[in-house]
């Protein structure tokens, strides 16, 4: 049984990229399982407390050391990630060199309001595994444009063929995460 963390970039309460998440914990393969982590309360970084962090920050580290893969669902915000997932990122790469994300498959998925659906947001989240010396998968990509039209009110997915790019995507991230555990 391959163990996945997923986390969304956005605090919102009905945001697309947790919905896009909770879907992938319910199109999850059999042989793997996805628990959310919310980042809700992580306080914003301050190097001086790297080496005693947060209860928060602490848990989340544990968990993402228990977990075999990542799944990271983000907004775009400025053509970037927000920064409350850099922030939170940020904590569990420290203190050096006690990173968390080290040597961890990682896949994304991206919503937005917008017609590209996340992708800029997607390749500078890519330029960050690099520093984290994480192993993303490169395909399929999924990225959301125009989500409102493709989950609902209660934030569930309408669009038949993006669940099938989340399912995808998860089929993706376990073979390779099987393929590296060797
Ligand atoms: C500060 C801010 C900046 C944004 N910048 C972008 C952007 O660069 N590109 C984009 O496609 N959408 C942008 N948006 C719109 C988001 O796609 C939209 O708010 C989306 O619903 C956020 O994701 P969520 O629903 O998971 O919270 C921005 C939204 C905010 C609040």
């Amino acid at each position: 049984m391959i163990t996945i963390l997923g986390f969304a970039g956005s605090l919102r309460k009905n945001s697309f990229n947790k919905s896009i998440l909770r879907a992938a914990v319910e199109l999850c393969p059999e042989n793997a399982k996805i628990e959310i982590f919310d980042l809700e309360g992580i306080p914003l970084f301050n190097q001086d407390f790297e080496n005693q962090p947060p209860e928060k920050v602490r848990n989340f580290k544990e968990k993402i050391r228990a977990a075999d893969a990542i799944l990271i669902a983000t907004p775009e915000y400025n053509y970037s990630i927000p920064g409350v997932l850099k922030n939170a990122i940020d904590w569990a790469s420290r203190p050096y060199p006690d990173n968390a994300f080290d040597n961890k498959p990682v896949a994304i998925m991206s919503a937005s309001t917008g017609m590209l659906g996340g992708s800029r947001a997607q390749y500078h989240l890519r330029q960050t595994f690099i520093s984290l010396n994480m192993y993303p998968i490169h395909d399929p990509e999924v990225m959301v444009p125009f989500a409102k039209e493709k989950i609902d009110k209660d934030g569930k997915i309408t669009d038949e063929k993006l669940k099938e790019k989340i399912r995808e995507l998860l089929e993706s991230l376990i073979a390779w995460t099987i393929k590296l555990k060797g």
